[in-house]
């Protein structure tokens, strides 16, 4: 019973949105609602700053803190809330995809003035396409911006995505008075000029209470009631089944600086996002309530100092109950491991845990098992899926600048590639190496990590590839023969050892699917 309880009491989500939004002010607050840190500005922001490209230090610096700030544990009103972390610079999109694997549930933030940004139109893609639980909050209300009715169909048509509002703004910017919550029908007020501080709450059986134009006055009222009769009329009523399947968004207002609106959302989130999912194996659905422990490794982060170099393999718990010096199953190198000091992570503190449950992250000490996607159980053969690697869209090969350390080139590349900092390619026809990214940023990562973890030195070298598909077909075919013989100059494998076909343009690439019709070109590796 105790267990049953401890998954239902569970939240574990991520937080997402374009880098200025308001993320890391937005997580401040909500650990200080929930009383883990008690003052702001405890939480460092992780992004790498546009000026600081180049800057290895602010690289060293953002990794530093990336650690902390992994997983972030509160509990607040009895319920256990785990925030994951998310990177917010988009050339670490994938570390972002993949961290999107182990939540159950998001929270995008859209800056009020800015509206749907691109990189939140990437992020959102992803959860949509999981179906994952979002909720959206629009913040910087204290500032001038969009009318929200407009955000709300901007919304609707930049994301694809179906929304409900639960709360309302009145005013905005200088003229900003509070939110109306449709969700818990009370409105709270601004208390000051300065938009500083929060004001009372007002609660009030119906709108016509005469309290709330006294609160408001007659013009905001009146703008109100339109307001929400358009609401009633135009969006659906909030259906909680319907947003635990993905297809229905709740929108609320707020702004993540002067606490307004935090409360709300924390109380809102609480109440409707979902306890701890099944995840789907490639043998079966598992369950968060089967007795035996199951997890799966989604992040890798190594460590910085140099001479120790062991890594934290973050673990999200599927099933059953992870306990300290307990053998595991790591089922891709089929061998038992145990821990002795597997770390908990509460508010920005790591801690050694002795049990952990469903939707919690453990983070294991690791000296070179652990690949990212790597299932642990206690002891059935199965492998979870969702962890997919993305076509890169930079490519490059890597060459070795000093044939000394050929050795330590090549293990700084195969553990740089286990954590996914970039992926691995190998050309068929001369066994050249080529590393792909999301972003540009990664190869001054590599090169930096390379001499400075390993001792090793590599320059890079231009190649021409537009995208990298990863091919399916049948091998007896003809056409794959003749697939492989026409294109074997731009044929690679992964670290899998998929095949992987590098085509050099869009049109080439089109041209190519159109010849082969009967091979299947994917631009995930999972499929
Ligand atoms: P991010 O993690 O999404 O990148 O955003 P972050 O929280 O760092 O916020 C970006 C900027 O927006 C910060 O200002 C932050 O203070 C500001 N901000 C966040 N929420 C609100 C809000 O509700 N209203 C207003 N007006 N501003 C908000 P900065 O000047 O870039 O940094 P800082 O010097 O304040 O730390």
């Amino acid at each position: 019973m105790e267990f049953l309880n401890e998954i239902k009491r569970r939240r574990t989500f991520g937080i997402i949105s374009h880098p200025d939004a308001g993320k890391t002010t937005l997580t401040e607050k909500l650990l200080l609602f929930g009383g883990a840190i008690q003052e702001a500005g405890a939480v460092k922001s992780n992004k790498i700053k546009k000026s600081a490209t180049s800057d290895f230090m602010e690289i060293e610096r953002q990794r530093g803190i990336s650690v902390a700030t992994s997983v972030l544990a509160f509990i607040y009103r009895d319920k256990k809330i785990n925030i994951l972390d998310t990177p917010g610079h988009k050339d670490f999109a994938e570390d972002t995809f993949r961290t999107l694997t182990a939540v159950d549930s998001v929270i995008v933030v859209i800056d009020v003035a800015k509206g749907v940004e691109e990189q939140t139109e990437k992020l959102v893609e992803v959860c949509r396409m999981r179906n994952i639980p979002t909720i959206i909050f629009i913040n910087k209300l204290d500032r001038e911006g969009k009318d929200a009715f407009d955000l709300l169909d901007e919304i609707e048509q930049k994301l694809d995505l179906k929304v409900t509002p639960l709360s309302l703004p009145i005013g905005m910017g200088y003229d900003f008075k509070g939110i109306f919550n449709i969700w818990e029908q009370n409105i709270q007020l601004f208390s000051d000029e300065q938009k500083q501080t929060i004001g009372k709450k007002l609660t009030f059986n119906s709108i016509s209470d005469s309290k709330l134009e006294k609160a408001i006055g007659s013009a905001h009222l009146e703008l109100l009631k339109e307001e929400l009769e358009l609401i009633e009329a135009v969006y659906p009523k909030f259906n909680k089944k319907a947003y635990l399947d993905g297809k229905l968004n709740p929108v609320l207002f707020g702004s993540a600086l002067n606490n307004f609106g935090i409360e709300e959302l924390l109380n809102c989130f609480i109440e409707i996002a979902p306890e701890p999912l099944p995840k789907v194996s490639e043998e079966r659905m598992v369950n968060p309530d089967e007795k035996k422990f199951s997890g799966f490794v989604f992040k890798i982060h190594a460590n910085m100092d140099p001479n120790h170099r062991d890594r934290l393999a973050f673990v999200k718990i599927v099933s059953g109950t992870f306990e300290r010096n307990t053998p595991y199953l790591h089922v891709r190198q089929n061998k038992k491991l145990k821990f002795s000091s597997p770390n908990t992570f509460f508010a920005e503190k790591k801690e050694i845990v002795d049990v952990s449950f469903p939707g919690d992250i453990v983070g294991l000490h690791d000296t070179g098992n652990f690949k990212i996607g790597d299932t642990l159980t206690s002891g059935e053969k199965i492998k979870f899926k969702g962890i997919p690697s993305f076509s890169p869209e930079h490519f490059r090969y890597i060459n070795n600048k000093d044939p000394m350390k050929s050795k330590q080139l090549s293990k700084g590349i195969d553990q740089l590639m286990d954590e996914g900092v970039a992926q691995l390619f190998i050309l068929n026809l001369n066994g050249r190496k080529l590393i792909g990214t999301v972003g540009a940023l990664q190869f001054d990562v590599i090169q930096y990590r390379l001499l400075h973890e390993y001792g090793a030195q590599c320059s890079y070298e231009n190649i021409n590839v537009y995208k990298a598909c990863w091919i399916e077909a049948d091998e007896k075919s003809s056409s794959f023969k003749e697939f492989k013989r026409v294109k074997q100059k731009f044929l690679a494998y992964d670290k899998k050892g998929q095949l992987v076909f590098l085509s050099d343009s869009s049109f080439s690439l089109q041209m190519t699917q159109d010849k082969f019709k009967d091979l299947q070109f994917h631009f995930t590796s999972e499929f």
